[in-house]
């Protein structure tokens, strides 16, 4: 390392305390080793200040919108001001709306079902399928992959030029991808959008724990993300913004809590006033626990400082693509290029490997936790693998031979919580992956490798 890097890196903040980070598991070739969580692209660990927070509160716990005691009251304060705390986050507009849901695919399934009658949907085939798919009952336009940020709003401008400027139009959008980490012009897509009265909805599951997102700033109309992307992993998820297409739908789930008034009626149906606040679309018992492990998440790192987490997160992506560089099997996928900004998620295939057992051995034998696949993104993987993603392959077996194109990839992430060792140990077992092989025997079951124990 060189001075000037080391002076640099005394700079940088440490990681902050997450759930696991002692957590040790077994190796197959013997001993034992701290568990290096380099999936946080899935699911990222509980930062501690959310636990803590969560465990502080749990003895108070108590039904929200629905009891008359005490800790009823509290929950419903605690559940009422931790979307105080998200719009705060959001940077939300005075009339906008936080509605809380499951995770980010709840929130697009939600914004689907209240689309205005014929609204034409416009989204990237490159999406996450939780973003691609839940529009299918709309009028849809899938737009090919951009291979530069440049072309993605060019394509945008293209397609929205062709539509009834009167007519209700939503573009969809992710704000990082969740297989190159690659960040979407949001800012460009959302002005071209609006200058064709569409709007625009931000997919800020891989975004929002990476970057700060700001409703305004980015000038989007909806953002959807989800707590356990965002070290809460509580089970609930976020959709905020723009509170008329919501408040002129019927409820995404009919029940409790969405309805004010309900009153049979003399011909023996039943009547009902629907409320027209977030509380429409959170019908029955709310996840209080979820939610203000969300809220508690948010305030944790602003409190950080997403300045000095960026900062940090830019080191190690730079130690994991100086590392992977430096192994000439490695191909990392990329849409915009080697330039262009990203955040800590980086798929890569090793020419001559199948990736289901490159991602078995790293595990097994390293103590190392990636994911292999298509990342519920099979359009944008198969854009960018070139071929044709259907089958594993057998196990052992490269499911292409050396020099052919790779079926499916392994991807690494990370993330605030996400110490130097993991990433030098993940580069480290790359480099010695590739030139030694793997030290032990894998055999498929149920289509995925596994240490033939
Ligand atoms: C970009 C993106 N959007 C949406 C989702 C769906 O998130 P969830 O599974 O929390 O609903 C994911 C999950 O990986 C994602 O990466």
């Amino acid at each position: 390392m060189s001075v000037s890097t080391a002076a640099a890196d005394q700079s940088l903040c440490t990681p902050l305390p997450v759930l696991g980070r002692d957590v040790t598991v077994p190796l197959v070739t013997g001993g034992e080793v701290t568990y290096a969580a380099l999936d946080y692209a899935a699911s990222a660990p509980a930062l501690q200040r959310v636990w803590d927070d969560v465990a502080a509160y749990a003895p108070y716990y108590g039904s929200v919108h629905r009891g008359a005691g005490y800790l009823s009251q509290l929950s419903t304060d605690l559940f009422e001001n931790s979307r105080v705390t998200v719009a705060e986050f959001l940077g939300c507009r005075a009339d906008d709306q936080v509605i809380f849901t499951r995770s980010t695919t709840d929130s697009l399934n939600l914004l689907a079902a209240v689309l205005p009658a014929d609204c034409e949907v416009f989204v990237f085939e490159t999406e996450h399928h939780a973003s691609l798919l839940p529009w299918r009952d709309a009028r849809v336009t899938y737009l090919n992959a951009p291979r530069t940020p440049g072309e993605a709003v060019q394509t945008l401008e293209s397609a929205l030029a062709d539509r009834d400027p009167y007519g209700p139009a939503l573009v969809c959008v992710t704000g990082a991808s969740n297989v190159t980490g690659e960040l979407w012009p949001v800012r460009e897509l959302a002005a071209a959008a609006h200058a064709h009265g569409a709007r625009i909805v931000l997919d800020a599951a891989q975004l929002a724990p990476h970057h700060p997102v700001d409703i305004q700033d980015l000038d989007v109309d909806w953002v959807a993300f989800s707590g356990h992307k965002l070290y809460a992993p509580f089970g609930s998820g976020v959709l905020a913004g723009r509170a008329d297409w919501l408040q002129a739908s019927e409820p995404y789930l009919a029940g409790g809590g969405a309805s004010r008034k309900v009153a049979r009626r003399a011909d023996g149906g039943v009547d009902v006033e629907w409320h027209d606040s977030a509380a429409r679309h959170e019908a029955g018992s709310p996840n209080v626990i979820g939610v203000y492990s969300i809220a508690s998440a948010c305030k944790a790192l602003t409190e950080a400082g997403f300045d000095s987490l960026v900062a940090r997160e830019q080191h190690l992506i730079g130690k994991v693509r100086d590392g992977l560089a430096a192994v000439p099997e490695v191909k990392v996928l990329s849409l915009f290029g080697d330039d262009a900004p990203r955040v800590g998620v980086i798929s890569f295939v090793v020419d001559g490997w199948n990736s289901s057992h490159f991602a078995a051995a790293l595990s097994a034998e390293y103590g190392i936790g990636v994911r292999d696949g298509l990342f519920c993104a099979h359009p944008l993987v198969r854009t960018l693998l070139g071929s044709d993603p259907q089958s594993q392959g057998e196990c052992g077996a490269p499911e292409a031979a050396p020099g052919e194109k790779s079926l499916n990839a392994i991807r690494v992430s990370f993330g605030a919580g996400t110490p130097d060792e993991h990433v030098e140990r993940f580069v480290r077992a790359v480099t010695e992956l590739v030139r030694d092989g793997a030290r032990w025997n894998y055999r498929t079951e149920d289509g995925r490798c596994v240490p033939a124990v």
